[in-house]
């Protein structure tokens, strides 16, 4: 598929301005509010001494958070990577950037992604659609990473999204292979995430097999990019594809708890869709997550009001993240992934369709 530079460069802010103003969200649930930590009346511990760091990507975090994949290709990306990636920084969570595609065939707008300055120390990942891991060798790839000087590469699934996209892909054959070329060459610094759509047990079996070491299971209840591309589209076939499959999806509780079910005690599962509060972060490592991500809700607070409502935004959900920790009696993250659980309503349906509402989830 060939796409001019323009139609890449005004998709991107077609993207953004969607995203902040119209009703991008799911209209299902992330199913985040049908895990129940129990209340510790007695938690014998101290705000001053929880430790919410954990590591990831070689590096220590001071939260177990992360700023999901956003933009890129536009003008208006640049200060918004920046921007937040500062804002990363300075909570000593984790940062990625949006695709680099479009570095490809416009390698001057590399200075949108380049934020290495911005985030000096902490963990900053790339990003890449797997569709192109078909077009590009995985030194091209490689070169992408380290022109960024980050810790890693993203690679997403959007299957849903494409096929709602004029411009976008139609064949996913390939992928698996692809991205285990990847993970080769770049010696495991490989994170493959879906966009809101959500991972399943075949696709984690899947990349389980070929040794992906990170998996952000990026689920359904936040936004949706089937909704993002009905909105954007002027073809009537396409605006009622993306009608029908707006609320497409699995919901973000449910890939949590089958992710490490698959993956045992081997991969870093990351949580994403729907994640707007330290709470929902609390309950998706308490199900099995090690970090919780999140993309719109950061961009909206960053659109609001800067830096400053961004930084704020990211404060607001470590501290109620520290405070569920409290609560639940969980001094440090180990802890908060063993805390006693109770999973109800939707999600206790799903689970018990997969057989999967064993010991381990009581
Ligand atoms: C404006 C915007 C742009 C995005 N661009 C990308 C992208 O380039 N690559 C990618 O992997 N995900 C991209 N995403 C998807 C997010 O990383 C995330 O998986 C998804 O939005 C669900 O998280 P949320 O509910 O917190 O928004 C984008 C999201 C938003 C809101």
């Amino acid at each position: 598929m060939t796409e001019n530079d323009a139609t890449i460069a005004r998709r991107k802010l077609e993207h953004l301005r969607i995203v902040a103003e119209e009703n991008v969200v799911h209209s299902g649930s992330t199913l985040l509010n049908d895990i129940h930590l129990l209340h510790r009346a007695l938690p014998e511990l101290d705000l001053e001494e929880i430790d919410s760091s954990t590591e990831f990507f070689g590096k220590r975090l001071r939260a177990p958070l992360m700023i999901t994949s956003m933009t890129g290709g536009a003008q208006i990306a640049r200060e918004m990577n920046r921007a937040l990636a500062q804002v990363a920084s300075q909570h000593g969570i984790a940062f990625a950037v949006g695709s680099q595609r479009v570095i490809f065939r416009h390698p001057e707008m590399e200075a949108d992604f380049a934020v290495r300055n911005w985030i000096p120390n902490g963990v900053l990942l790339g990003n890449i659609g797997a569709g192109e891991l078909l077009e590009y060798p995985p030194e091209r790839i490689r070169e992408l990473m380290n022109s960024i000087e980050a810790d890693g590469m993203c690679v997403h699934l959007n299957a849903a999204q494409e096929l709602v996209q004029a411009e976008g892909h139609r064949n996913f054959r390939g992928l698996l292979n692809a991205i285990a070329r990847l993970v080769d060459t770049l010696k495991g610094k490989v994170l493959v995430k879906e966009t809101g759509a959500g991972l399943d047990p075949h696709t984690f079996r899947k990349l389980s097999e070929i040794g992906v070491p990170y998996i952000d299971i990026s689920g359904a209840g936040g936004t949706s990019w089937t909704k993002v591309e009905m909105y954007r589209s002027t073809e009537a076939i396409l605006q009622e594809t993306g009608k029908v499959f707006a609320d497409w999806g699995i919901p973000t509780a449910f890939c949590i708890v089958a992710a490490r079910r698959i993956f045992g005690n081997k991969g870093c599962i990351i949580a994403s869709g729907g994640i707007t509060s330290g709470l929902d972060a609390a309950r998706a490592i308490a199900a099995g997550a090690d970090i919780a991500g999140f993309a719109r809700p950061a961009l909206l607070a960053y659109l609001n009001g800067g830096i400053e409502k961004a930084s704020e935004f990211v404060e607001a959900i470590i501290h109620s993240l520290k405070t569920a920790m409290i609560l639940t009696g969980a001094p440090d993250i180990k802890s908060l992934q063993a805390v006693p659980r109770v999973y109800t309503g939707e999600l206790r349906e799903w689970l018990l369709s997969f057989g999967w509402l064993g010991e381990k989830e009581l």
